[in-house]
């Protein structure tokens, strides 16, 4: 027989289903979205020396190169296919932080010399290095 108490825990169960549904559903959404743009920018899970090159980035050069280097109107985007390890090898960002850039590539003014260590800057390109690996950025000889 069915119980006013029973009754009850049965709304109950519902009101806990219909929760965990609305819980879930920007997650889901969020995947949907991911699988329906095959082009979209891809975040990709960092290593350890990544995510300490992540701030490190934030924190000085994104100003410029944009977050998750993407660029702003102050600098080019590093997830760039130019930025290559084959044509910008690891000692081109070591050179770019320690002494700058003359503007070469773009319209954007010069880079002037960063405040960074080279050890941070080493941290810096393995992020950018996994940031264009997840983008579909991988080494190609430079002949140009
Ligand atoms: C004030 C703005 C600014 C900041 C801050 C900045 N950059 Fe740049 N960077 C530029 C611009 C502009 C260029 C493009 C120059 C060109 O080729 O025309 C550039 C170019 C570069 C290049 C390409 C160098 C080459 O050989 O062509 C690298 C690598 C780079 N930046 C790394 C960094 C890193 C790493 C940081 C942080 C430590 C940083 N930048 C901070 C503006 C900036």
């Amino acid at each position: 027989m069915i119980t006013s108490k029973s009754l009850l825990v049965i709304a109950a169960a519902g009101v806990v289903a219909l929760g965990a549904y609305f819980a879930l559903r920007p997650a889901l959404q969020q995947q949907a979205n991911a699988t329906a743009q095959p082009g979209a920018f891809v975040v990709p899970a960092l290593s350890a020396e990544a995510q300490e090159g992540e701030r490190y980035y934030n924190a000085v050069c994104a100003a410029c190169h944009g977050q998750n280097g993407q660029g702003t109107a102050q600098g080019p985007a590093l997830v760039n296919d130019i930025y290559n390890p084959g044509h910008h090898g690891d000692e081109a960002f070591q050179s770019a932080a320690r002494n700058g850039v003359q503007a070469h590539h773009w319209r954007f003014g010069n880079m002037p010399p960063q405040q960074v260590t080279g050890a941070e800057v080493a941290r810096i390109v393995a992020y950018i290095r996994e940031l264009q690996q997840a983008n579909g950025i991988v080494t190609r000889p430079h002949n140009m």
